[in-house]
């Protein structure tokens, strides 16, 4: 059986702040603005200098640095060793709405690396932060958390949760039912993982709290000679599966033209959407 290997874009847009070790991993530099609320001498690449009257000036440049471990291509099932668009863009909402996170119990799904809950930490009460855990990627997920603990604001728990599988012992379902805000960036490449991804989201959202989940995508296009045409099948299909949600989800997409905090092409095809479970009057 051929395993194909896939390598994210943004490895290869952000390869000069990368430093590659052996066994395919690298540790990369993430540079973003920092937000105002976040400016903080040990948060910022602060350069403290004296003025001509010898007071202490701080040149504020403002920016924040995530280091983040990460393989540099992996074959499809291990694509959570790497970081992607949607983590990136789903970062940036974030920062850009401290209002939304601040003191929140917030659980990722589909995590990755843990860059999106890293970022979240920063505001949020607790982080949950699960994927599914192959190739040792919660350790990985660990290991993340402690390099950026300059960021690390909340309580963390990172966890397995894997969408094929929701039978989940009672605390551990009683600990994820407190999150009211679900996140989960770049999960829809897969049909079977789309599938599992919606049934996980109708769990989570079957509740008597007010639930809000976001989600950031990339519709990735291919041509399919059955259509003769460009199509973006697991958005479309991601599509079917939540509308027939519909009764129960208020679904909205957000316009993506919020501040730009990391470095990335933010590209016409990315999506951000919100989905809320509607309660019983
Ligand atoms: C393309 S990666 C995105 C990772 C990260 N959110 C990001 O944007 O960088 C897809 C993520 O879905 C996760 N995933 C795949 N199958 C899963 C499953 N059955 N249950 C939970 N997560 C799964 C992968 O492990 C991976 O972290």
């Amino acid at each position: 059986m051929t395993l194909y290997t896939v390598t994210s874009e943004i490895y290869t847009e952000n390869k000069n702040s990368s430093v590659k070790l052996k066994n395919g991993t690298a540790i990369s530099s993430f540079i973003f603005k920092c937000p105002s609320y976040m400016i903080k001498p040990d948060f910022t690449n602060n350069i403290i200098t004296h003025d001509s009257d010898d007071d202490i000036d701080i040149d504020r440049q403002t920016e924040g640095k995530l280091i983040i471990e990460h393989r540099v291509s992996t074959n499809l099932q291990h694509v959570g060793l790497q970081v992607w668009r949607g983590a990136l863009l789903l970062a940036d909402y974030i920062l850009s709405n401290p209002d939304l996170f601040k003191d929140k119990i917030v659980l990722e799904l589909g995590a990755g690396v843990g860059l999106t809950s890293i970022v979240a930490s920063f505001l949020a009460k607790e982080i949950i932060c699960t994927d599914v855990d192959l190739e040792g990627i919660l350790k990985l997920i660990h290991r993340n958390f402690l390099r950026n603990s300059a960021y690390i604001k909340s309580k963390v728990s990172i966890k397995e949760l894997n969408f094929l599988n929701l039978t989940w012992p009672t605390f551990y379902e009683k600990r994820i039912n407190e999150a009211t805000i679900i996140l989960a960036a770049d999960v829809i490449y897969d049909e079977n993982i789309t599938e599992g991804f919606v049934q996980t989201l109708k769990k989570l959202l079957t509740s008597e709290i007010q639930k809000v989940v976001y989600i950031a995508l990339e519709k990735r296009y291919v041509f399919t000679t059955v259509n003769m045409d460009t199509t973006a099948p697991m958005y479309e299909e991601f599509l079917k599966c939540i509308e027939a949600q519909k009764e129960n989800w208020h679904i909205e997409y957000i316009k993506i033209d919020f501040p730009r905090y990391f470095k990335y092409d933010r590209l016409k095809q990315m999506v951000l959407m919100k989905i809320q479970n509607k309660l019983s009057e």
